[in-house]
């Protein structure tokens, strides 16, 4: 149901033979930008008396603060204590916000509450106070004759209509300054997402809109609650277009319809969709330059945290369902999430892999550490805190012999028979690139350049040239039939690492934990030209997981400086390690960050320049 802003300028015969809806309001409360939900979450039940006099003239929308009261006596002390709760734990309450409080009692108090609140009310310009209990005559505040909303609401910041009472909440308005998003999104009330229609002005970019964290209380079946997520846009959320980061495709395509499982998970659990995030097209991975603001985010999960910071996991191949997400290769796309903090990180994967975490197939952390392209001693501040943490797991693991694996020398002495004495990088050289390339071209690229033409009078739409190049070389530079071959040899390979690399354990799920370098705070300049894009062949160690459908795992360990060529200053960059562990160990993982949270070993990084 819309409801129909009628907003004091507005002459209502004029609009008669209109159809006009609303699509929120934005409001100013103390020089912060807000936005007013268009759907209202209650209507008061209040006598028209009470709200004329709250009305100030030309103001239709009060901010108002619904408080919760647990105490048997509501004093200034903890009015006082409330504000200062509020304040700290929310970045969208202000005091501005108490103009009117509607103070819920839950306390087990007397019938009849005193609320000797008067110079606290006077203080921060209180002009409507509304205990929903009955008030002695003695109370020295105003009250006036109210029993309550039609439906109770969660604590935090409103908006409340002067003309019809009724009450929306309140978003805080940001900037996107970093140009990460692609669309602000907004939940409507039947379930789906919108577009915000808010503007903050200035910044030059697109606003984001965030509702109130006091609306939100995490419980058992809603431990995301109030979590506030932007989604890559080439998953679906139903009443939203997707882009897959091509503006043809956004043009063409109605609005979906149905949520991708993943993200309605999470929406189910409480998270609140924020926004649609900027993708490469298509999601073919690419460095950015500055010139083409499009591209933000190159990689998916791993590069994304490593270089920022985060916590993020490349799962297990299956474990987390992909329909409503765009494809590159079935038969390496997976979905995951990335975030600062290991605590989150584990509830957001519980929530995203539902049973399949397996966190209970397992009795003790793995003993046994392989480590992939470490240093033997430290030569720099990155590698210092590399070597460091590596020493502190080992210690936490009680583990005694750590082994550094050289993936080829391995690959020569034990080559599986089907690889025909092949050596790994040639046998795995074209395996990514032909995956990708032909998967998408037919499940993606051939239909909707059909849906083009027909709706264009027969014309091609644009691409950029990272997918185009790919696409057309999967399509003739290799046979038809390479992806059957590419598959066969990333099942060579799988079942070769699982025999001989990162053993399945009935004990510790994993064997071993293999840990290779993420990043090393070595700075990609943004104002510096690259190589033209071309077809990702090759084989590192980043693309074991792809290959052997093992889960990859990024944790921010700390930073180290570097001598920019920007601010001509030492500035500092995270350190990131990666973690591999056997296939469907996930959630083994998550428990160990966890664990060393715990011990100290790891730490939850800053946002901005200084992540530690
Ligand atoms: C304010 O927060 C503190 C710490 O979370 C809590 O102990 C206290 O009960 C809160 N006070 C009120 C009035 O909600
Ligand atoms: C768990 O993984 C299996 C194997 O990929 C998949 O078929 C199933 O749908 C997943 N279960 C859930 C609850 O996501
Ligand atoms: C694909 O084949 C064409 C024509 O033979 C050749 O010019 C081009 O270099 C090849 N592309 C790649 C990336 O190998
Ligand atoms: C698969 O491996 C064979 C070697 O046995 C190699 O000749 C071929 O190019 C590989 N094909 C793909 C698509 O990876
Ligand atoms: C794990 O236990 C099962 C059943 O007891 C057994 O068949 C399997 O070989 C064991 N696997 C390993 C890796 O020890």
């Amino acid at each position: 149901m819309r409801f129909i802003f009628v907003a004091s300028a507005l002459n209502l015969a004029s609009i008669a033979s209109a159809v006009v809806s609303s699509s929120g309001q934005t409001v100013v409360v103390n020089g912060i930008s807000y936005y007013a939900s268009p759907d209202p979450v209650s209507i008061i039940d209040a006598t028209a008396d009470m709200l004329s006099s709250s009305s100030t003239s030309g103001v239709d929308l009060i901010p108002l603060t619904v408080m919760a009261d647990t105490s048997s006596s509501f004093t200034t002390s903890v009015f006082r204590t409330l504000v200062g709760n509020y304040t700290a734990s929310d970045d969208v309450f202000n005091t501005g916000f108490l103009q009117a409080i509607y103070l819920n009692h839950v306390g087990s108090g007397p019938a009849t509450v005193k609320y000797p609140l008067g110079a606290a009310l006077t203080e921060y310009g209180t002009k409507l106070f509304m205990p929903a209990r009955a008030y002695t005559s003695s109370v020295e505040s105003q009250g006036y004759s109210f029993t309550g909303w039609r439906t109770e609401v969660a604590p935090g910041p409103y908006f409340m209509s002067a003309l019809t009472g009724e009450l929306f909440q309140a978003y805080r308005l940001y900037s996107d300054i970093q140009g990460a998003f692609t669309d602000g999104l907004i939940p409507s009330l039947n379930g789906d997402y919108s577009i915000l229609s808010a503007a903050v002005p200035g910044a030059q970019s697109l606003t984001i809109g965030v509702p109130s964290r006091l609306y939100y209380t995490k419980t058992a079946a809603q431990p995301l609650a109030g979590v506030r997520v932007g989604v890559k846009d080439i998953f679906d959320i139903a009443g939203v277009k997707s882009s897959l980061g091509n503006r043809a495709y956004y043009e063409l395509y109605p609005a979906r319809t149905v949520t991708a499982s993943s993200v309605q998970r999470l929406i189910d659990a409480g998270a609140v969709i924020i926004g649609k995030m900027k993708t490469s097209q298509f999601a073919n991975g690419e460095t950015a330059t500055d010139d083409w603001p499009w591209i933000r985010h190159w990689g998916s999960i791993r590069n994304p945290s490593q270089v920022n910071g985060c916590f993020g996991n490349r799962p297990s191949h299956g474990l987390v369902p992909l329909d409503g997400v765009m494809p590159l290769s079935p038969a390496l796309d997976t979905a995951g999430f990335l975030t600062r903090d290991p605590l989150l990180w584990h509830a957001a994967a519980k929530v995203l892999y539902s049973t399949n975490i397996t966190s209970s197939n397992y009795k003790t952390f793995p003993k046994k550490i392989i480590t992939s392209g470490f240093p033997t001693t430290a030569t720099t501040e990155a590698q210092t805190v590399l070597l460091a943490f590596l020493s502190k797991l080992e210690t936490f693991l009680g583990s005694t012999s750590t082994t550094a694996l050289n993936i080829p020398s391995l690959w020569a002495s034990t080559t599986p028979a089907a690889a025909n004495g092949d050596g790994i990088n040639d046998y795995l050289n074209i395996v990514y690139p032909v995956l990708i390339s032909q998967q998408q071209y037919s499940l993606l690229t051939l239909p909707f350049y059909a849906d083009y033409a027909a709706a264009n009078s027969g014309k091609r739409p644009f691409i950029d040239p990272s997918p185009l190049i790919r696409w057309t070389w999967g399509q003739t530079n290799v046979s038809a039939s390479a992806t059957d071959e590419a598959i066969t040899n990333k099942t060579v390979f799988m079942e070769w690492w699982q025999e001989n690399v990162v053993l399945p354990s009935n004990e510790s799920c994993s064997e071993s934990i293999l840990l290779y370098p993420g990043s090393l705070a070595s700075p990609t300049y943004r104002n510096v030209y690259r190589s033209a894009p071309g077809v990702p062949t090759g084989f590192s160690i980043s693309r074991v997981s792809n290959f052997a459908e093992v889960p990859d795992m990024v944790f921010p360990i700390g930073q180290a400086s570097y001598q920019s060529t920007i601010t001509l200053q030492s500035e500092m960059l995270p350190v990131a390690v990666d973690i591999m562990v056997a296939k469907g160990c996930d959630g083994m993982v998550f428990d160990l960050a966890e664990k060393l949270l715990a011990a100290g070993i790891l730490g939850v990084p800053k946002t901005g320049s200084l992540t530690f």
